[in-house]
């Protein structure tokens, strides 16, 4: 295990509720947390820097004095987003206890946040960017795999687990249609540290998800996600399903002219367009968020003990 020396004892189950653009929202990170499951936000869920802040500030009332796991904040280190340092600057004088980067990397934001106290964790979707990520000394990386909502890569996990943890022994998060606790347990098991998980969490109460968004998730099946590049330029996970009704062709999209994944222009495809990953088949009732990790850390239990009774299936090496 190599979780993090602040963390040890305050989790639950080893997991972040993954950051969600016009997903996440206080209420959700905060149930997370009670439950002992890093919950996480993107910074871009509100509207202006002073918006985010104000998030921040009753995400740390709300947790202060409890027992409770740690918050996590996403920041986009893209050109695209117009606020990244209005936002970085927020995010350190706050002291959040992790900064999940995504769509690029800089030292000087992952210098920040450390010199402040916090953790930067990193998405990458191949051996190459977490090169890069670790050159700008990140303290963990999330390995986004095949099948994972929103912004997915192509490797299988098994695949990109074995090569990160080659060149990296900090911290690893896997996620790509994690949705139950067994599932956590193995890729825990296959060498990740934590699992990091998206989609499970749109259909709670406490998600801003639209209603239709939801319902196709608890009625969805792994056929029902499609691969595209139409919304931000770069692969995404979407449901088939609304990606036909805004007129794109779930097989053959487009990527606009342009990458875009800043507040300029893409709200709309990201409002009406939704993503989700290969998970939503085993995804069937819309819990609350404390129950969804209630569930996730029983099962991520019994699963742990039924893998040593395996054992006993075995003849002896
Ligand atoms: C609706 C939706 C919105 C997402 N928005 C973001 C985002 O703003 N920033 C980010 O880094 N990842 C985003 N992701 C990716 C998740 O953080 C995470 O990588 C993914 O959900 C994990 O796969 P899973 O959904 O199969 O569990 C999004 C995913 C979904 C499903």
């Amino acid at each position: 295990m190599a979780l993090p020396q602040a963390w040890r004892g305050r989790l639950s189950l080893p997991a972040i509720a993954a950051p969600m653009f016009l997903i996440s929202t206080p209420d959700l990170v905060v149930e997370c947390c009670r439950a002992g499951v890093i919950g996480a936000f993107p910074a871009l869920n509100q509207r202006t820097t002073a918006g985010f802040e104000a998030w921040l500030e009753e995400i740390e009332t709300r947790l202060k004095g409890r027992p409770a796991a740690p918050h996590a904040v996403n920041l986009v280190v893209h050109r695209s987003n117009a606020r990244l340092s209005a936002d970085l600057e927020v995010a350190v004088r706050r002291r959040v206890p992790l900064v999940v980067t995504s769509l690029g990397i800089e030292a000087e934001v992952v210098a920040a946040v450390q010199e402040a106290g916090g953790l930067v964790f990193h998405d990458v979707t191949s051996r190459r960017f977490a090169e890069r990520a670790i050159a700008a000394g990140v303290d963990g990386l999330i390995a986004v795999a095949h099948g994972a909502g929103g912004h997915a890569g192509a490797l299988n996990p098994f695949a990109l687990l074995a090569e990160l943890r080659g060149i990296f022994d900090g911290p690893i998060a896997l996620g790509g249609a994690i949705s139950t606790g067994a599932q956590v347990a193995a890729a825990c098991l296959a060498g990740a540290d934590l699992a990091y998980i998206g989609t499970r969490f749109i259909p709670a109460p406490e998600s801003s998800a639209l209603p239709g968004h939801r319902d196709m998730i608890l009625a969805g099946q792994a056929e029902d996600v499609a691969l595209s590049p139409a919304v931000s330029g770069v692969p995404a996970n979407f449901l088939r399903a609304s990606l036909a009704a805004a007129g794109i062709d779930p097989d053959a999209g487009e990527p606009p002219a342009e990458r875009n994944f800043g507040t300029t222009g893409n709200l709309k495809p990201w409002r009406d367009i939704w993503a989700a990953g290969q998970g939503v088949g085993a995804i069937r009732a819309a819990a609350p968020a404390a129950e969804i990790c209630a569930e996730l850390a029983r099962d991520h239990r019994r699963a742990l003990a039924a893998a040593e009774a395996r054992l006993a299936d075995l003849r002896p090496a």
